[in-house]
């Protein structure tokens, strides 16, 4: 852990501290420790608890939690209905004319969708997906930009018991396919484009290139956003609006048990295969109910939230379709960049719909510190009384930004950490409970339990180590699809009995937790995982490429950086902007290395293995520790002539 040492002395002399205010705690929903101390006594009777509250149920459970390490079960034998718990309940409940989604496009058209106007269109359209063949159990891929479509093909999933796997729409057709066929989905819905910087991305195009390599997808529903010309296939590609208009709304929400795989969502981890991760319903649906309401202390009927998140990471998921849906919230979703068509949008966004509760990354904060106080010194943010962050570790002086210039000093500042894997929030603070300190995620919420351990998994009181979660969570994910194995040796194995997060975490002395980042060979760029293996595969498949090593360095705005050093094949050339591209074109635009430098041999130990330690260094312009383990002292001498000649790009 001897890169984290510095992070931890740097943290220790963080000594500003914010209590809950006193007019928020006024209307708070929790104040001081009794959530706490009733999860303390039994964290199954505290889920279950919840889960009575917060879930609406068809049949009740035979047991709260069946955990024989390492599955977990939830309300084993309960039934349940995630879109009957989003959508019908709240309608049944006469709060139907309330507004879900006030939707933004990126061109500034607007739509706004209420309770029972979602609940129409996800009936319809779990109509048409039965129709086109969906049943219970089957996986359907969705590729769409910002847009309420997603929101509601992935309810009308949940509707008829199907499983989704989204799929970022900026990532590419390669990335995509892979997902598609890894999940041996049956059905594909994407758009025509959608809005980006101005100008329509053309997101069926991408789609087409991948559905040429993926034979178990019958159908493809196309909505139209861009606007931009498309093939269209007949008999396998139909528009959503045509299939829209004749389809039935006679769509009953059928209950399923609690353990029915609700969605699978890749994400990145040390070898380049994504895994696919698999959440199910009931213990999901608890946890993000739970998390949604008491971390962001929703008042449903006053409160405006907005998560800046895509629909295609888990945040999306979690925080703009489940967890806010299932508390019946009203919520913001915008389409677009933050800097179309200028660098106030998103503050013009809370201005227009009054929004209470924002919800954003770190990297998006730091970005808007970058452009200047002036932007959102331009509107009247007034509206806001609570600010989340979410992605990455969030550093002491963007968090005192973030509260200052967007929270007029007043809002209170919930840093969450969580991971894809863990499905909902783990540790955060409650805002009308926790005592703040800029740059803690502070404690694990209620009913959570996390442990920072050492090398020899020995318990840490004060100090730096790794972090692991000791018991069972409803929200956990059931596995990795199809790779039982995988899942066991990720998460499970470098710490017998623990759940390992791969992250490395700091305890204070008031027992106060401090995120500090991935200690494997995942990157974290903008708070998305991006895994180093993944980029050198990328690189080494251009055929002028004979091998690459990539490291994530630190950047003052994106978190980590992707840095790439790449070895060309004799006789073979191929400038940075190509294999740029080509890593777009292989994963996606997140991942293309922002610098790349040519190098005629990689440094690597006497055994072989490339010295990414020292990669890092020269990457960050350290000094250079010790090389002698190296097969070949001079490569390093070169490499830091050329990092230090060339210029990253942008
Ligand atoms: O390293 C941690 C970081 O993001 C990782 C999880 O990434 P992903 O599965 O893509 O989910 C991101 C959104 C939940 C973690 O292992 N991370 C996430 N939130 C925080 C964080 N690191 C520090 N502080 C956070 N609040």
């Amino acid at each position: 852990m001897a890169e984290e040492s510095a992070g931890i002395d740097a943290l220790s002399a963080e000594n500003r501290r914010f209590a809950p205010p006193e007019d928020f705690k006024r209307d708070a929903l929790v104040v001081g420790t009794f959530m706490y101390d009733e999860a303390n006594e039994d964290f199954h009777e505290f889920w279950a608890g919840q889960a009575s509250d917060l879930v609406s149920w068809s049949r009740q459970w035979s047991a709260i939690c069946e955990w024989e390490l390492p599955y977990a079960k939830w309300f084993v034998g309960a039934q349940l209905n995630v879109a009957y718990n989003c959508l019908d309940r709240h309608v049944e409940a006469g709060i139907g004319d309330r507004v879900a989604i006030y939707w933004e496009g990126e061109p500034g058209d607007t739509r706004t969708i209420t309770y029972a106007q979602l609940l129409d269109e996800t009936k319809r359209f779990a109509s048409v997906l039965q129709g086109l063949g969906v049943g219970v159990g089957d996986r359907v891929n969705i590729y769409l930009p910002m847009i309420p479509e997603a929101a509601v093909a992935m309810l009308a999933c949940a509707r008829i018991g199907a499983a989704h796997s989204v799929v970022f729409g900026g990532f590419s057709a390669q990335s995509l396919s892979d997902r598609i066929n890894d999940a041996e989905a049956k059905v594909l819905i994407t758009a025509d484009g959608g809005w980006r910087r101005g100008e329509v991305f053309p997101l069926k195009t991408a789609a087409d290139e991948a559905l040429a390599t993926t034979p178990t997808i019958e159908h493809v529903v196309v909505v139209r956003r861009g606007g931009n010309d498309v093939t269209m296939v007949d008999g396998r590609d139909h528009w959503y609006h045509e299939l829209m208009e004749h389809a039935s709304d006679d769509c009953p929400a059928e209950p399923f048990d609690s353990e029915q795989l609700l969605f699978l969502l890749y994400t990145s981890g040390t070898t380049g295969k994504p895994k696919g991760i698999m959440h199910t319903t009931g213990g999901y649906l608890t946890h993000v109910a739970f998390t949604h309401k008491y971390v962001f202390d929703l008042h449903a009927d006053t409160d405006v939230y907005w998560c800046t998140a895509d629909i295609g990471w888990i945040t999306g998921h979690s925080y703009i379709v489940y967890g806010p849906l299932a508390n019946g919230a009203t919520q913001v979703m915008y389409e677009g960049v933050p800097n179309f068509p200028a660098n106030d949008r998103m503050w013009d966004i809370v201005e227009k719909y009054k929004v209470s509760i924002f919800y954003t990354a770190p990297t998006a904060i730091r970005t808007y510190m970058k452009w200047g106080d002036q932007e959102p010194a331009k509107h009247d943010l007034t509206s806001l009384r609570l600010l989340g962050s979410v992605g990455e570790p969030i550093n002491p002086e963007a968090w005192m930004w973030y509260r200052e210039h967007i929270g007029g000093d007043r809002c209170p500042v919930v840093d969450t950490w969580w991971q894809t894997e863990t499905g909902g929030i783990m540790i955060s603070p409650l805002p009308g409970a926790t005592t703040l300190k800029p740059g803690s995620a502070t404690f694990p919420l209620p009913g959570i339990s996390a442990e920072v351990v050492d090398d020899n998994a020995a318990h840490v009181e004060v100090g730096g180590g790794y972090l692991t979660l000791t018991q069972p969570w409803p929200g956990m994910l059931r596995g990795i699809w199809n790779d039982p194995q995988r899942y066991q040796d990720t998460y499970w194995s470098r710490f017998p009995g623990r759940y390992f997060a791969g992250d490395g975490a700091k305890l204070d002395d008031d027992g106060y937790l401090w995120l500090l980042g991935r200690v494997d060979d995942v990157m974290n760029v903008s708070g998305h995982r991006i895994s180093t293996t993944e980029v050198e595969s990328a690189l080494v498949s251009h055929p002028a490429v004979a091998e690459a090593a990539v490291v994530g360095a630190n950047d003052a705005t994106t978190g980590q950086a992707i840095i790439a050093y790449v070895t060309l094949r004799t006789g073979f050339d191929a400038d940075v902007k190509t294999l740029r591209d080509h890593v777009a074109t292989e994963i996606g635009p997140i991942a293309k290395p922002k610098a790349i430098f040519f190098t005629p041999e990689l440094p690597k130990t006497r055994s072989g293995k490339i010295m990414r330690r020292l990669l890092r260094d020269v990457a960050e312009g350290r000094n250079l520790g010790d090389t002698t383990t190296l097969a070949d002292a001079t490569v390093v001498d070169e490499l830091q002539t050329r990092a230090a000649q060339a210029p990253p790009e942008d």
